[in-house]
Parts: C-alpha cells; sequence; structure tokens
C-alpha cells in the first residue's frame, strides 16, 4: 500500500529583502551572504500576520487544489518552533479558520526545525495503521526565523508555510517504508521561554547539522534494500537530495559530507573516486542536490517548513522529468533530532506539481532595509493588511490576552471583485 504526501501548497509573506541591500546596510561584501550564504533574498513577515496565518492560508489552499472536505480531516498537525502560546497550541486556531470538523486529532509539534518532518512521519503511521473511518492528514509546518537585527544570524531569516495532505493516494510523494534517525541533546540553537529571537551558536550549530546527519543517513544506508554492489553508492539510486536548508550553503555543506560518506561505504567506489574527490562531490551537488535550492535561495530559512519548501520547489521544476525516480531527504532539528528517508516522485506528479510558490515569489514585493528594520521592530502587534497582501488570514492582534484572527477573500476572488 502507498503512503505518502497527495499535494503540497506553500505559502510565503508579500514582502521579501534583497541580502545584497542587507548587506550594504551591515557594511558586509555582499558577496559573503549572496555566495557565502547563498541566499539571495529572504522572506520578511509583516505584523498582521503570523505562524496560524500563515498555516491557514497554506492548508486552505491544499484543501482547495485537492477538492478536499475539511471535515473529512482526521488529523491535523501543525509543525514549529515559532509558538505563539505556551499551552495553546497552533493548531486549533487553524483548525478553526479552516472549518475541519469536531472529529479530529489536532495537535501542534515542536522540536525545532525537525517537527515537520515529525509531524509527516506521524500522520504516515496514522494513516497506515488504517481503520473504519478513511484516513487523510493535514499536516502544515509553519515559521517565522528571527535572529537579532544586526546579528550574525540575521542574514538567515525568513518566513513561511507548507501545507501537506498526507494519505493513501500519494500524488507528490510516496514515502519510503525505512528512515535512518539521530538525536542527542546539543546547545547549537533555542529559544528560552519570553524571547521572541533564536539564540544560536552559529558554527557550533553547523557542526551539529552535520554529525547528525552522518548518524541518520549511516542508519539509513544499512537498512538499504536490496544490498549494495561492491561498487555502488546510494547516489546512484536517487536523483535528487533535498536537505533542510537554513541557508543553500548548508545544503551544500551537508552534501558534500554525504557523499564521501557514502562513497567511503562502498571500498570499490572509494578507491575510483578518492583521487578526484573534491571535483566528483561537486559533480554530484550541481547534479543532485542544487536543484532543489532555488526557492529557499529567495525565501531564507523557515525551520520546520525548509525541507518541504525544497521538495515544492523542485515538484514545480521538475516533477515531469523525476516521475518514477527517487529523492532523498534529510531533516535536522537543533537541539537535536534528526531524519534521513527517501521517496518516489509517483507518474501523477506534474498534475499535483502547482504549490504555488513560483507565482507567490514572481509577484511579492522587496522592500529596502529600513522598512524591514520597521516591520521587525513592530513585531507581534497584529493589524490590518496592507495593499497587495497574498494571504487569506489576518492577526488582528491581541485582546483580553486572546489572539484574533480573521479571514480575507482569496487573491483571486479579490481580483475578480
Ligand atoms: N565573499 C564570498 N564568501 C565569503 C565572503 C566574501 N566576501 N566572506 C565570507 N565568506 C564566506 C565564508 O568563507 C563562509 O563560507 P564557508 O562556510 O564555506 O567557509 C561563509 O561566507 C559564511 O561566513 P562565516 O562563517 O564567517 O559567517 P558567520 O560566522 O558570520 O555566520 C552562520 C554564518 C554561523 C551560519 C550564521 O549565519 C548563523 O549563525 N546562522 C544561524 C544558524 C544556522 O543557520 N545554522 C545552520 C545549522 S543549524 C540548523 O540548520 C537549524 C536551523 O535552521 C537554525
Amino acid at each position: 500500500m502507498s503512503i505518502g504526501i497527495e499535494r503540497l501548497a506553500v505559502y510565503t509573506p508579500q514582502y521579501g529583502l534583497a541580502l545584497a541591500d542587507l548587506a550594504a546596510a551591515r557594511g558586509v561584501a555582499p558577496a559573503k551572504y549572496t555566495q557565502g550564504l547563498g541566499v539571495q533574498e529572504m522572506a520578511v513577515a509583516p505584523p498582521w500576520e503570523d505562524v496560524v496565518t500563515m498555516a491557514a492560508t497554506a492548508g486552505a489552499r491544499v484543501l482547495r487544489a485537492a477538492g478536499v472536505d475539511p471535515a473529512s480531516i482526521g488529523m491535523l498537525l501543525v509543525a514549529t518552533e515559532t509558538a505563539v502560546d505556551h499551552a495553546k497550541p497552533v493548531s486549533i486556531f487553524v483548525h478553526d479558520l479552516l472549518g475541519v470538523g469536531p472529529h479530529c486529532r489536532t495537535y501542534e509539534l515542536k522540536h525545532a526545525c525537525y517537527a515537520g518532518t515529525a509531524a509527516l512521519m506521524t500522520a504516515a503511521d496514522w494513516v497506515r495503521a488504517g481503520g473504519a473511518r478513511p484516513r487523510r492528514a493535514l499536516v502544515i509546518a509553519t515559521d517565522i526565523a528571527r535572529y537579532e537585527l544586526g546579528s550574525s544570524g540575521e542574514p538567515t531569516q525568513g518566513a513561511g508555510a507548507v501545507a501537506m495532505l498526507v494519505g493513501r493516494e500519494p500524488q507528490a510523494l510516496i514515502l519510503g517504508d525505512e528512515s535512518g534517525t539521530y538525536a542527542g541533546n546539543v546547545h547549537d540553537f533555542w529559544r528560552p521561554l519570553g524571547r521572541r529571537e533564536a539564540i544560536v551558536d552559529g558554527q557550533h550549530s553547523v557542526d551539529c547539522y552535520l554529525i547528525a546527519l552522518a548518524g541518520a543517513f549511516q542508519m539509513y544506508r544499512a537498512l538499504e534494500r536490496p544490498p549494495f554492489e561492491p561498487d555502488e553508492a546510494f547516489q546512484d539510486r536517487v536523483a535528487r537530495m533535498l536537505y533542510h536548508t537554513p541557508f543553500p550553503k548548508m545544503a551544500m555543506k551537508a552534501h558534500r559530507r554525504f557523499a564521501e560518506l557514502d562513497w567511503r561505504a562502498s571500498h570499490a567506489r572509494w578507491a575510483q573516486v578518492e583521487p578526484r574527490l573534491e571535483e566528483a562531490a561537486a559533480q554530484s551537488y550541481v547534479e543532485l542536490a542544487a536543484p532543489a535550492l532555488t526557492a529557499v535561495s529567495r525565501i531564507g530559512n523557515t525551520y520546520t517548513a525548509s525541507l518541504y519548501v525544497c521538495l515544492a520547489s523542485l515538484l514545480e521544476a521538475e516533477s515531469r522529468m523525476l516521475t518514477g525516480r527517487r529523492v532523498g531527504l534529510f531533516s535536522y532539528g537543533s537541539g537535536s533530532c534528526a531524519e534521513f528517508f527517501s521517496g518516489v516522485v509517483p507518474t501523477s506528479a506534474p498534475r499535483v506539481s502547482d504549490t504555488g510558490i513560483a507565482t507567490q515569489l514572481r509577484e511579492r514585493t522587496l522592500v529596502d532595509v529600513p522598512t524591514y528594520e520597521r516591520l521587525a521592530r513592530t513585531g507581534d502587534a497584529g493589524g490590518e493588511p496592507a495593499a497587495g497582501f497574498a494571504g487569506e488570514f489576518v492577526f488582528h492582534g491581541v485582546r483580553n490576552d486572546r489572539r484574533e484572527y480573521g479571514r480575507v477573500e482569496p487573491v483571486a476572488a479579490r481580483a475578480s471583485a
């Protein structure tokens, strides 16, 4: 029985900031951000949007595109590390805004950037378990990556949500049965209660990511069936590799580590590759990993959603070419937990490949640095949306300690009114 992602929809806010402009304002060489980190632009969330409104917009769009009745959703999982309350989950606001029925298991998941994958795996297991009622889950990963203005993390911010329908008719990605996992208690990135911006030990976080990648991949590789031929590598069995991408250079570092581990595990292959390792790794990166990085290089870090922004971007660009082929996926969440898994792109993928990313990036507005700083400092205030608002739900603000949300007309309906 095939289980996996039936359809995806992505939402990213209406504003973006060019990293060359940020570099100029911070007195940094633009190439450090655009080449050294690989980020061209990052999404900027205005005060009338938060993780709830972004999740609800992505969720509404995926349900509409798939023609799925919200009341038929039996499980709604929302993953975020930008929670809006210490007790009340983001998922119940989203449940209300989407009109999901009362007979639904719903909760929020947190484990830094890993929570989106935790939600996907939980939903897939729930669907797999079966039962009298047909099982279809809605999984949404939603985040706003925020660091202190002027800090080294600042160029790795971003915002967005990815909604995924998980069920037995996977038209976007059929999930494989095995996965490799790795967990360990590290202080690489965290956000103490009461703080809006994350604290990060930057270089340590890169090292922790790579250690977790090695641990998860080596477990996964050992579970792979059929066993490898003496000169065969895992890379030969996948058409693309997708990584959690806080910034594109991180995916490049990850792929370099993965490729070497993979080749070293195959002794005959390692003997061939070792003399020209850097050249072979660079070629492998261009072929397998770079194609999925188009959107993240313009959206920035979306924490829990990042890996699935890569998947959506890849499906929009290459679903026709990838049908029937396998992709590898690596999810990392600071703190830390990581998972390496794979999926097959079904022949139906081109029919569901419009996830909304290319359109939203084409239509969004780039703001200048003073505007970005004003939006960042305004914080979690709520408000009324400015002209050109791309979302369908608005965060009005907090009254009597309660967050208030509302709906606006979808863009298409507004345009035709
Ligand atoms: N031209 C071209 N490249 C340049 C350059 C220039 N003028 N100046 C510097 N560079 C290069 C550097 O050589 C470096 O490249 P390499 O890593 O390949 O050597 C790159 O630009 C970045 O330079 P630095 O390492 O000096 O940058 P930094 O220390 O100021 O900040 C960072 C980098 C630590 C990643 C920081 O942006 C940060 O803390 N980000 C947030 C944490 C993060 O994203 N960690 C990733 C792993 S954890 C995770 O994945 C979870 C998550 O989502 C947070």
